[in-house]
């Protein structure tokens, strides 16, 4: 089974949990990192956005709510966690499709800003997405990319290290019942760039103006580009 078929079934299976084991784990944090992408994904006016790895559709949901000109797709090649997003606001004028981050069923230059929450960790080819992000956007479009990011080894390092190694995990068995999946969180959050090597990527992609912020002593961080105008 590839990578990407065993994040599939992953999130596929704690799609019910995955919004409270968000706001236990993060200490009610989470809302704030993501108003912050909307934030730096501007305001397209009547253009289109973009919300990959939507999952239950939080980022989707707050560009809605405060873009409310722009069209909005959100996507995401879970399928239960779409449900979950479709259950969660079902009022909102949001197109969710079903699709991979790898392979985007859009043509060239439609997007004013793509967002994306926890994606990057989550696939084989960091560089190959924020190439095919770089495609649909349009010349001076906007990308927003929330993710973990491996704590930095300072004083705060062995409390981190300890939270994430033994308290997530726990925290997963107990709330999503599912220790493996907050396991792989955190393998998978030691095991990604760093947010300056992180940058360096936007940057091989193509991107420019990329800057980049990090919350919660450095275990979250948002970075951001714009597609260069020809
Ligand atoms: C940790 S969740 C994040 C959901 C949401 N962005 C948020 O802020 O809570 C990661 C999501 O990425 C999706 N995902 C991972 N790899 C993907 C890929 N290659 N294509 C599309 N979705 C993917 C998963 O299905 C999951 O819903």
């Amino acid at each position: 089974m590839s990578k990407g078929q065993r994040v599939q079934r992953m999130f596929d299976a704690i799609a019910g949990r995955y919004d409270l084991m968000n706001r236990v784990m993060t200490l009610g944090q989470d809302q704030k990192w993501r108003r912050f992408v909307v934030e730096k994904a501007g305001d397209p006016g009547h253009g289109r956005m973009l919300d990959l790895a939507t999952g239950t559709g939080d980022i989707a949901a707050l560009i809605r709510r405060s873009r409310p000109e722009a069209m909005v797709v959100g996507t995401d090649f879970s399928r239960n966690m779409l449900r979950e997003a479709k259950r969660r606001f079902p009022e909102a004028i949001i197109s969710w499709q079903a699709c991979d981050a790898n392979h985007l069923p859009f043509a060239h230059n439609v997007f004013e800003a793509v967002t994306f929450g926890y994606l990057l960790r989550n696939v084989d080819d960091s560089l190959a997405v924020l190439k095919e992000v770089y495609r649909v956007l349009r010349p001076g479009g906007r990308v927003v990319c929330l993710d973990t990011t491996p704590p930095a080894r300072n004083l705060l390092y062995p409390f981190v290290r300890l939270y994430l190694r033994f308290g997530i995990p726990l925290l997963g068995r107990l709330i999503a019942s599912d220790e493996a999946a907050y396991s792989y969180l955190t393998g998978s959050t030691m095991g990604f760039y760093s947010a300056e090597a992180l940058a360096g990527l936007f940057i091989q992609a193509g991107f420019a103006d990329v800057g980049y912020k990090k919350f919660m002593v450095g275990t979250i961080g948002v970075h951001w580009g714009r597609k260069v105008v020809a």
